[in-house]
């Protein structure tokens, strides 16, 4: 039977989540796969773990990465400097090395894939991606023979889960964030999912692999989900439309376009159906056309298992050369990325406004789908303008944004949400 020696570094939540699974299929694996799967040493920087076993442990994580006692190094630790240097510290000691980091993937993927074919070794990041949902093998694997022309998917489970919940319960923002917290599908610091960062470094690993062209999060547009109030989520489903965190990467002939923010998807697509802290992501292939695959995003469970399936692969002799996917040959923009808009103005309620803003549209060739003021409260000064556009271009409306900011009648904060007919 093939053994393989596991060093875990990081026993937070998916940390023993990981150690439990392991030990709980350890006996399945051997017996499917003819695999002797099992952890040496754990790293832990606090020198215990909440977890009655015999397995030694050490305060001193890098240690782990010298150790002849490991295989494989399983770094569930998080942040991106020591994470970096124990991926560095494993790759040269020719050990494996399996992570859930996307921003350690995000940022050091050119650098680590080249460290890992040098050494022979294989990297795996299958739970960086999308929680339980096995994207990166779908990719790297199962659509080998395709191009991908495109994705779009909801990769952050906490702002697909504020979404829902705001939606479904008439949650605040604050409140349906809260209790993302309390069920353990935010990161510590929430920042990270709620600016869109953590989205965005998804977006850029799941770019890499698709394109076969080196992406950071540098290359993607993002957005926070923030900006979003419970009306915008009210307006949009008077307009059938549903509010998500989506992800986009699209690749044309000379350039690909990368973006996260929120966005409205039809009432009736497959990614309107994708609630709480469930992930999704659409891939459109050259060959196969469209495919879907959704699961948990989020979760110490599914992210373990995740972990657990590039420990199979590894324990089963596949070591995959990653230097391919990482070309630098495409330049990559924002700019031509088109799509359908909703824009929310506060109107001066006077005579001539609507006049004025469409006037100002059309200078810019732009088509109004629909427009709804709504009924006015007398109480208030200003009244909302929806309005939204037909497909127009990121440089465009851009321009237009800023040239309804500085109409008199209409206030500064001008809410746009993009509408993704997917
Ligand atoms: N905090 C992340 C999310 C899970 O909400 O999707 C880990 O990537």
């Amino acid at each position: 039977m093939t053994k393989l020696k596991i060093g875990l570094c990081g026993t937070g939540n998916v940390g023993l989540a990981f150690l439990k699974s392991v030990n709980s299929s350890k006996a399945l694996i051997a017996q499917n796969y003819g695999l002797d799967i099992s952890i040496s040493l754990i790293g832990a920087r606090k020198g215990r773990v909440n977890d009655e076993n015999d397995i030694p442990i050490t305060p001193d994580i890098h240690e782990v990465a010298l150790s002849n006692e490991v295989d494989v190094v399983v770094e569930l630790i998080g942040g991106v400097d020591d994470a970096y240097d124990l991926a560095v510290s494993a790759l040269k000691n020719k050990k494996h090395f399996v992570t859930a980091n996307k921003a350690l993937i995000s940022n050091h993927s050119k650098e680590l894939f080249e460290l890992a074919k040098e050494n022979n070794v294989h990297i795996g990041f299958e739970a960086s991606v999308a929680g339980g949902i096995p994207i990166i093998r779908s990719i790297r694997d199962g659509l080998i023979s395709n191009n991908i022309s495109s994705f779009a998917g909801i990769l952050n489970g906490t702002s697909n889960f504020i979404f829902s919940k705001m939606a479904d319960e008439k949650l605040s923002f604050d409140a349906a964030l809260s209790l993302a917290q309390q069920e353990g599908f935010a990161e510590p610091d929430p920042t990270f999912d709620v600016s869109g960062q953590d989205a965005a470094q998804k977006t850029s690993i799941l770019a890499t692999l698709s394109f076969f062209q080196h992406a950071t999060m540098e290359n993607v547009y993002f957005e926070g989900v923030d900006k979003i109030s419970p009306q915008d989520i009210d307006y949009g489903e008077q307009l059938k439309l549903i509010l998500k965190p989506l992800s986009v990467g699209i690749q044309s002939e000379d350039e690909i376009s990368l973006g996260s923010f929120p966005a409205f998807v039809k009432k009736d697509s497959l990614l309107a159906s994708i609630q709480n802290e469930n992930n999704a992501v659409l891939i459109n292939a050259e060959n196969v056309g469209g495919t879907m695959y959704s699961g948990p995003g989020a979760g110490a469970k599914p992210t373990a298992n995740s972990v657990l399936t590039d420990i199979i692969d590894i324990a089963g002799g596949k070591i995959f050369d990653y230097q391919k996917f990482v070309q630098n040959k495409l330049s990559s923009s924002f700019d031509n990325f088109s799509c359908d808009r909703y824009l929310k103005l506060d109107a001066s309620d006077q005579p001539g406004v609507v006049a004025k803003v469409s006037t100002l549209l059309a200078d810019y060739d732009l088509s109004i789908d629909n427009l709804i003021q709504k009924e006015l409260d007398r109480h208030e000064e200003t009244i909302p303008l929806i309005v939204v556009l037909s497909n127009s271009k990121e440089s465009i409306i851009q321009k237009v944004i800023k040239n309804l900011q500085n109409l008199e009648e209409i206030n500064n904060s001008i809410t746009h949400i993009r509408i993704l007919d997917i």
